[in-house]
């Protein structure tokens, strides 16, 4: 992942890349910024595939497509190219990311084969856990550190190593771990900086290992990117020190499927003034993530996130809202969901809608993951500090400033994060080249 030359190429398929006398693909940028992505979760399966698409790009087997602002990198000051992430992070399972990546499945078989001299080359760093907040997912690859202090001391030093040893000129902390069960926001370790910084030297029972990451990024200077529904840079305490530091925050839980495509529906359905009576949604899934959200606790923390899009978007309560996932595991990763809308439209006649998506959760996941990593280096070159609420096209519950409440409609996502992005350019983009920009 290191050897970035000198060359002007631009992303694209294989034969746009020029290639070095080994015949592997030479990447542009030489000497640009390098981006570390630190990610906890290094060797679950969207981690994996993210890790192995961008091996894929680097050796020019794999295009640009799935992956939303391939076409805008020419346009955007400062956004760091895909050739220019570094990949590094901690687990709790040792397992090299190519032995992770075959367990996981997602990658087909010759890809496996091309990516997995660079994953294997990738091994986890010891993890900071606790079976109080995830029970399902345990594993041996754990920090040798007494209490929360001494824990999140050993995350700072993991990421000041990952930027000297790499020689990073960025540095973001995504979150990919296992689910964690919500702990209470209300508690007064996590209600201010001075009160996190005490909780952590009592070993405070309230403040989550997803917790000590984000706290560790945001007092090493690392973007944070949270995309798991657990709560974790959410903590006000956290919230304030990311401000206080210039560093951006953004979450939570990525919008990949049946959520993206429910903010996409419920608006039109609201333009039409079609009544929306009740709402079924439910998923079979049987990878880890499955696992981890068999546990009621981890479960608990996703039906929140994924029940909150339709009020806002309708503008009134769908009291028949109901949102099932269960583990399935023949499934894997090919996740199905399906959704059966009820609906009521002119003279009180009722009408039925049925979506069968049948996707792959990590495939969905992966390319938003490189996206984020991208756009919050972008941010932190800005100066951008604190929640960045231009990300919220990213998420299920996108984090707000204050007491705001977050924007859920797909296509008024997008215009807020094209305007952010590309400034006075937006504004003459017609709305046919903005969507085509970002497909
Ligand atoms: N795939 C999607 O479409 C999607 C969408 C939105 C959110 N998510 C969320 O992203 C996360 C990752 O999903 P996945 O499918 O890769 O799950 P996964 O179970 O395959 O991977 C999670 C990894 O996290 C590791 N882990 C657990 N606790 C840890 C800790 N404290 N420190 C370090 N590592 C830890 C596990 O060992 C595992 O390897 C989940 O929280 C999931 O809910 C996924």
């Amino acid at each position: 992942m290191n050897d970035v030359q000198p060359q002007a190429s631009h992303q694209g398929g294989p034969s746009d890349r020029p290639q070095d006398e080994d015949g592997r693909a030479v990447l542009r940028n030489a000497g640009a910024r390098r981006v570390g992505m630190a990610i906890v979760g290094l060797g679950g399966a969207v981690a994996t595939t993210a890790a192995a698409g961008l091996e894929l790009l680097r050796t020019g087997a794999a295009g640009a497509e799935g992956l939303p602002f391939a076409r805008l990198e020419q346009q955007v000051d400062g956004l760091a190219d895909y050739d220019a992430l570094v990949v590094g992070g901690w687990d709790l399972d040792a397992a090299d990311l190519a032995k992770a990546a075959e367990v996981h499945r997602v990658l087909a078989a010759q890809q496996l084969a091309s990516a997995s001299p660079g994953l294997s080359q990738l091994r986890p760093w010891a993890a900071v856990g606790d079976a109080e907040f995830c029970r399902n997912v345990v594993g041996g690859n754990t920090a040798v550190a007494e209490g929360r202090r001494a824990q999140s001391d050993v995350i700072r030093a993991d990421l000041r190593r990952f930027r000297a040893e790499e020689q990073l000129d960025g540095c973001v902390v995504v979150n990919l771990a296992s689910t964690e069960r919500w702990p209470d926001l209300d508690e007064p370790a996590l209600a201010t900086p001075e009160a996190f910084e005490a909780g952590l030297d009592a070993d405070d029972p309230a403040i989550s290992p997803g917790m000590l990451y984000a706290y560790a990024a945001i007092v090493e200077g690392c973007g944070y990117v949270n995309f798991t529904p657990s709560l974790a840079g959410d903590a006000p305490a956290l919230t304030t020190l990311a401000t206080m530091r210039g560093v951006p925050l953004a979450g939570k839980d990525g919008k990949t499927g049946q959520t993206m495509f429910k903010t996409v529906l419920a608006p039109a359905l609201r333009s039409r003034a079609l009544t929306v009576e009740g709402w079924y949604s439910t998923n079979i899934l049987g990878n880890r993530d499955g696992l981890a959200l068999d546990d009621p606790a981890s479960l608990a923390s996703k039906l929140s996130t994924k029940g909150q899009v339709l009020d806002q978007i309708l503008g009134c309560p769908v009291e028949d809202h109901v949102v099932r996932i269960d583990y399935y595991r023949p499934r894997g990763d090919q996740k199905e969901a399906w959704d059966a809308i009820d609906l009521v439209g002119f003279l009180g006649q009722r009408m039925q809608m049925k979506v069968d998506f049948q996707c792959r959760d990590s495939i969905l996941a992966a390319p938003l993951v490189l996206e984020l990593a991208r756009l919050v280096d972008l941010a932190q070159q800005r100066g951008q500090g604190g929640v960045q609420e231009q990300l919220g096209w990213f998420f299920k519950a996108p984090m707000t400033t204050g007491d705001g409440v977050p924007e859920h409609a797909l296509h008024r996502q997008e215009r807020v994060l094209l305007d952010w992005l590309l400034g006075d350019d937006a504004t003459v983009l017609d709305p046919a080249a903005a969507a085509a920009s970002l497909q």
